[in-house]
């Protein structure tokens, strides 16, 4: 789906040199070809953030972030891209063609339907805190809940006065029409076609996204009433499994753990008090979308949810749905208390440090949970508790974890850690045959067969430097064409790169780090583009260089087919093996 054509980009690209745009956000300091500075995508205290001017990149050594101009913009503004193109394109005074391509036009009236909501939404939320000044109701009800005059202004909090077109007329009044008001979610549509107020008589609270737009509101009943909280609908910004409240705050606390809630009131209590990583979900259990999106900013969630059933409950399903994610988890015990507002309030922020800093891990929080159910002195209690845990003992990743954790239920419960992995899942028989059970003990296959299985890291990487080499170095490649195939790659994505580029050399004579950046522009794809892009290929020789990475390739794949055959069960016959080991090419 091209909203730009290709030359559009390219220029867009050449003309904002990269160094600039970055030094917007982060202080670079030269460093050989290169500008390194400390990354605006997670925190650190050495920089690992690199910036290649020459290649028009950028790339994050430590968290893997990282693209061309236009995908940096997007990510470090969190906008799209036909945003950050518009943007790059004002910054360097090009004017952009009107297309009228369907694309183009849809994703500009799309954006300008977002924007539109947000600007409905600011006005709104300047209205309900201009409501709340007046509403005696809300500052008896503020002072109650212990929020001053300074959480009430960073917060944006307000008030829907008790009225049926209040917040209506005003928009009209500043020129909105019905349905761009309707669209925003902020009135409903009786029987008989009149429109009237959402929220009534409720404090507000706005819902900003991670670019402090303001998506939604929530609002709060000040009785006993129900519903509780009032959410505005789904629209064309707001989604609530896929936003977070509190996530403009969070994301700039340049902190690598974020402490997550439940709710509204919880996470304006613990930023309050000092605690500015804090997320709430928007009423709903933890979504995949949300546990994406914070494990790409944070390295551990902490779960911070209340002390209830409902609470244990949503923590067990938090805690499966971030395993499938790469983030530490971790659970605060807060003991009998309603929720982290409440605990913050009756033992203070002290206490709350204290039991943040005696948090426990997502599966040692399992094996206690779990534990407080059963007496394990009674067998099939025993059964049953293992059962339990067993379950979460599946969702580990890393079989030294998973021993760990193996090893852990055993000794609290008797029952053998054999036993455990079997019910695991994880049978004897499945495990690669030891050495010993490979014909012969010729040393070079057992030395080979030590590293089987182990992640082929150096053919990988030599794989990725001679992609970046080839994307630099036309004269290699038109050298080598022939030689460079898909057979020495394997990785899927290695594959449409190294199509990509031929296609581009090929039919055009060259290729460009913008070409390659738009054109892999997917989530998963861009920062794996932008980590080869800024590969630095440390010798001045590329032909050189290129007889290295193709020596290395070709002698590790071999040994990876070795391993292979070594490993197979059908397989001990050590003259295919010798054979392939002497066929030296
Ligand atoms: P307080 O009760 O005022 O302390 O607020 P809280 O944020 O602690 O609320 P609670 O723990 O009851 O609920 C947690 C979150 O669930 C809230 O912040 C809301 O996002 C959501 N929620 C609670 N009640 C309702 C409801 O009636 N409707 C909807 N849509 N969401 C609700
Ligand atoms: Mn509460």
């Amino acid at each position: 789906m091209a909203l730009f054509p290709e030359y559009i980009i390219r220029e867009v690209s050449e003309k904002n040199d990269i160094y600039d745009v970055v030094s917007k956000y982060v202080r670079l300091k030269k460093s050989g070809n290169s500008y390194i500075g400390l990354c605006p995508f997670h925190n650190e205290k050495t920089p690992s953030f690199s910036v290649s001017p020459s290649r028009g990149v950028c790339h994050c050594f430590g968290c893997g972030e990282g693209g061309d101009v236009i995908s940096f913009l997007m990510k470090v503004e969190n906008i799209s891209f036909y945003e950050a193109v518009k943007k790059l394109a004002d910054m360097a005074n090009i004017t952009l063609p009107e297309i009228s391509g369907h694309d183009r036009e849809d994703a500009r009236r799309a954006q300008e339907r977002r924007e539109g909501i947000y600007a409905i939404n600011k006005e709104a939320a300047l209205f309900f805190y201009e409501q709340l000044k007046t509403s005696r109701q809300s500052i008896d009800y503020l002072k109650k809940r212990q929020l001053s005059g300074a959480v009430v202004k960073s917060f944006w909090l307000g008030y829907a006065p008790d009225s049926w077109n209040s917040l209506f007329d005003y928009l009209k009044s500043k020129g909105y029409t019905e349905s761009d008001i309707y669209n925003a979610g902020l009135i409903k549509k009786h029987e008989s076609g009149r429109y009237y107020d959402m929220f009534r008589n409720r404090l507000m609270f706005p819902i900003f996204d991670a670019s402090n737009n303001i998506i939604a509101f929530g609002g709060r009943v000040f009785d006993d009433s129900k519903p509780k909280y009032l959410n505005s609908p789904e629209s064309a910004v707001f989604s609530k499994s896929r936003n977070l409240y509190g996530i403009n705050v969070a994301r700039n606390s340049k902190k690598n753990e974020v402490f997550l809630t439940e709710g509204y009131m919880d996470t304006i209590a613990l930023i309050k008090s000092g605690f500015t990583n804090t997320v709430a979900t928007l009423g709903t259990a933890l979504t995949e979308q949300q546990a994406k999106m914070l494990s790409k900013i944070f390295k551990e969630i902490i779960i911070c949810y209340d002390g209830d059933n409902a609470g244990c409950m949503a923590r067990l399903r938090a805690i499966t749905v971030l395993r499938e994610h790469d983030i530490k988890i971790s659970v605060i015990d807060m003991g009998a208390s309603k929720d982290p507002d409440e605990f913050i309030k009756t033992n203070g922020v002290d206490r709350f440090k204290a039991v943040a800093a005696k948090r426990k891990n997502d599966m040692e929080y399992v094996l206690d949970y779990f534990g407080k159910d059963y007496d394990l002195k009674n067998p099939q209690s025993v059964v049953s508790y293992t059962d339990d845990v067993i379950e979460y003992l599946k969702l580990i990743r890393s079989s030294i974890e998973q021993d760990v954790y193996v090893n852990m239920l055993s000794s609290r419960t008797g029952v053998s850690a054999n036993a455990i992995y079997s019910q695991l899942g994880i049978s004897k028989a499945k495990q690669p045959k030891p050495a010993a059970d490979v014909k012969g003990t010729d040393p070079l296959v057992l030395q080979l067969k030590s590293t089987a299985g182990k992640k082929h890291d150096i053919l990988d990487k030599t794989r990725e430097h001679l992609l970046s080499l080839i994307i630099f170095s036309k004269a290699v490649y038109n050298k080598n064409k022939d030689c460079i195939t898909e057979s020495l790659f394997e990785d899927e994505f290695h594959i449409r790169l190294l199509r990509f580029v031929k296609v581009c050399y090929e039919e055009a004579g060259s290729v460009t780090p913008a070409q390659i950046t738009a054109h892999f522009d997917s989530e998963e794809d861009n920062p794996r583009a932008a980590r080869i892009l800024s590969l630095d290929n440390m010798s001045d020789d590329s032909a050189k260089a290129y007889e290295d990475y193709i020596k290395i390739i070709k002698s590790e794949i071999k040994k990876q087919s070795i391993h292979r055959l070594i490993n197979s069960s059908e397989t001990d016959d050590l003259s295919r093996i010798n054979n392939l080991l002497k066929n030296e090419g």
